[in-house]
């Protein structure tokens, strides 16, 4: 099945089957299941429902290469994942209704996703001719000792769909950059955003078998990469639920994991923080992919004595922000992935509010369809309420108040999940006493925009190990070798 309603400049880059060792291929039984439009549920293509067979031989793909691959200099490497990062520019804006299509974003925000993505391949393309090794002093002069990198291997990288495009590449780029090959499984629900980059892939010339990509049954494919020994890590961002069982599967053959969680972030106001700074960076930060991200402030912990002033300016933004479908002008927030996504965060609401708080805007269903939310501000949170203790992923604000530093720092912590915190306030040394005590793996300090190319994202605690982005990403994709070599005065 082929759908031709995207409009898109380049038609070629609406692809449908797995792409596995350079070739686009069907399910080996001909099986497809149907990707749909979250705003509307309208059928927007029909994609190949693999299994453990195409896994398996897109694992073979990927093993095959991967002598040649890592045998290239840096420098090619390098060229290449420029060339593809070019390409994927250039395509900007196809790329962008593909996402917005099956995710459901706003055209702005997918194009904003188009380009952050592309800035991870960029950035691992430089950091590619960067991997340094190292040399130790030795205990005796007839010795030296040096250290290597080396890639890993075969990767497997299973990515979700809040970004189809950003978190594929931010895996893709430090694995090819290091010289791994990669075998990945992009959500079922936003497949088109992933294939569309494997084309550009290989019209940069990357060679067949270095990106494989497997779409179709989550458990029987995660299961053949989880256990098959050729696979020698795996790189996953999604549910610490998903993320839990997949680290237990990896156990069998020891791989090297990385894991990029749920968060349930706090979002810290003290009193002698920057208002209008603040109320910004709650609505870039909460209210981004209809707070569908990992690092959305989840909980708004503001101090006592300007609770009612956050609040109404908060409200007041919030209610100037328009929900509808993400290919119409002036949207500012999207629909939820599927109507299961909505049904939960309208009853994190109403446990909310059964619980005591009180909805000061939004709080409903939209009358726009099943799948949209209205953005919504609850106050007189408590933490007890399972909207501060569960990961909300999507567009409600929950108000807690509290009284002293010392009292923040305690609900900021008050989780086992441990990805992004952030903390509004301009008093220096307030500064640093919160960010040394907040247990994350990142601080937004007066910003609510925290994630780039440059820097290492990731968690600590349940919110998994590992980074993505920046020179430490690289390491992920590297494995230590020493050499000791002896014999050197005789
Ligand atoms: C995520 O939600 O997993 C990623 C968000 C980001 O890259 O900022």
């Amino acid at each position: 099945m082929r759908e031709t309603g995207f409009n898109l400049n380049d038609p070629e880059l609406l692809r449908t089957a797995a792409f596995i060792d350079g070739s686009w291929v069907p399910a080996d039984d001909g099986a497809s299941y149907l990707v749909t439009d979250p705003a509307c549920g309208r059928t927007l293509a029909g994609v190949a429902n693999c299994g453990a067979n195409e896994t398996l031989r897109a694992i073979d793909a990927a093993s095959a290469a991967l002598l040649g691959w890592r045998n290239t200099s840096a420098k090619e490497r390098a060229n290449s994942l420029r060339r593809w990062f070019e390409l994927i520019n250039a395509s900007c804006e196809d790329l962008a209704r593909l996402l917005t299509a099956e995710q459901g974003k706003p055209l702005a925000e997918a194009r904003g996703e188009i380009t952050y993505g592309a800035s991870y391949i960029e950035w691992f393309a430089e950091e590619s001719k960067r991997i340094y090794g190292d040399t130790i002093q030795p205990g005796s002069n007839n010795q030296r000792l040096i250290v290597l990198k080396e890639p890993v291997g075969v990767v497997a990288c299973i990515t979700p769909w809040n970004f189809p495009n950003a978190m594929l590449t931010r895996k893709i780029a430090p694995a090819l950059a290091a010289g791994c090959t990669v075998v990945c499984k992009p959500a079922e629900a936003t497949p088109l955003s992933a294939f569309a980059l494997a084309e550009l892939a290989q019209r940069a010339g990357i060679p067949r078998g270095v990106i494989n990509m497997v779409t179709g049954d989550p458990a029987k494919i995660g299961g053949v990469l989880t256990r098959h020994a050729q696979v020698r890590k795996l790189s996953f961002t999604g549910s610490t639920r998903v993320g839990k069982q997949l680290l237990a599967d990896c156990a069998g053959t020891v791989k090297r994991t990385s894991m990029e969680l749920g968060g349930n972030a706090p979002f810290v106001v003290f009193e002698d923080a920057d208002i209008d700074a603040a109320v910004a960076g709650a609505l870039a930060s909460k209210f981004r992919n209809a707070g569908q991200t990992c690092v959305c402030a989840n909980r708004f912990l503001v101090q006592d004595s300007i609770y009612e002033r956050f609040t109404s300016a908060l409200v007041a933004a919030v209610n100037a922000m328009t929900l509808g479908r993400g290919d119409e002008a002036g949207v500012d927030i999207g629909p939820m992935i599927n109507a299961d996504a909505a049904d939960k965060v309208i009853g994190l609401i109403n446990h909310a509010r059964t619980l005591g708080a009180r909805v000061a805007a939004g709080g409903r269903r939209s009358k726009l369809g099943s799948t949209f939310v209205e953005p919504t501000v609850l106050t007189e949170v408590t933490s007890e309420m399972r909207v501060c203790r569960e990961e909300i992923f999507g567009p409600v604000a929950p108000l807690q108040r509290f009284t002293t530093e010392g009292d923040a720092i305690a609900l900021a912590n008050d989780t086992r999940a441990g990805l992004a915190a952030y903390v509004y306030t301009r008093d220096m040394g307030r500064i640093w006493r919160v960010s040394d005590a907040m247990e994350y793996g990142i601080v937004g300090v007066n910003e609510g925009t925290i994630s780039n190319e440059m820097a290492p994202f990731g968690g600590i605690k349940e919110s998994g190990h590992g980074r993505e982005g920046s020179r430490y990403g690289m390491d992920d994709y590297l494995e230590i070798k020493y050499l000791c070599m002896g014999g050197i005065e005789s």
